[in-house]
């Protein structure tokens, strides 16, 4: 019985740790092509369509993978706010800025960024605060769950 338990928590380890690992490469790589745009879209005019093109196919699979992970992850700690408070709150806001990252940057695509400058500002701004407050918080999960952690990856 316990042999089986230890599988079903290993199996469910593998799952969360490969989906967070898709998830980091598809957030990186959508941050990497949407600071290209910002900082060369005018100066190489000729490669922005390339560079849209790209920061919007990135942004599109950040939706799946992150998706996926919050699946799992969320499924495992929602019920953790009074045990990891700062954990809890701190993913709680780094997803919401994720949510408005990954809904302007949708409405963006389907009627154009134009110069729709509060929808600029929002996605520019949402998705720099999904990447620092992201990043703090899962540095402060690891550090609180170290223990579980390293059963669980
Ligand atoms: C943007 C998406 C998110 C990412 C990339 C993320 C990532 C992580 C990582 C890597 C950890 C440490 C490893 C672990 O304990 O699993 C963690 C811990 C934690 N996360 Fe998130 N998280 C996200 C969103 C959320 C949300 C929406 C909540 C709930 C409101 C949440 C609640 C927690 C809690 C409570 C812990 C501590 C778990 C423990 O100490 O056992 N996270 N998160
Ligand atoms: C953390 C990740 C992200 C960062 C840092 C980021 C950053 C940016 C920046 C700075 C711009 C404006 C570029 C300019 O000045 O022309 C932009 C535009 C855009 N982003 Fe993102 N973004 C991210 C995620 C996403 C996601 C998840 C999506 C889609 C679901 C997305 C879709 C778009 C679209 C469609 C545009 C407009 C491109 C255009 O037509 O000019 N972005 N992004």
């Amino acid at each position: 019985m316990d042999q089986q338990a230890d599988t079903v928590a290993s199996r469910y380890g593998v799952r969360m740790s490969r989906s967070l690992k898709w998830f980091a490469y598809t957030a990186a790589a959508a941050t990497s092509t949407g600071t290209l745009l910002f900082c060369y879209g005018n100066t190489l005019g000729d490669f922005k369509p390339i560079m849209i093109e790209a920061h919007e196919l990135t942004g599109d699979a950040v939706v799946v993978t992150l998706g996926v992970y919050l699946w799992y992850h969320v499924g495992r700690t929602w019920r953790l706010r009074r045990v990891r408070p700062v954990s809890w709150w701190t993913g709680l806001a780094g997803g919401l800025c994720w949510v408005v990252s990954i809904v302007t940057g949708v409405i963006a695509q389907i009627f154009g960024m134009g110069d729709a400058v509060l929808l600029w500002w929002a996605h520019a701004l949402a998705s720099l605060m999904a990447i620092v407050v992201v990043c703090f918080h899962a540095a402060c999960g690891f550090r609180a769950g170290v223990v579980q952690m390293r059963g669980a990856v």
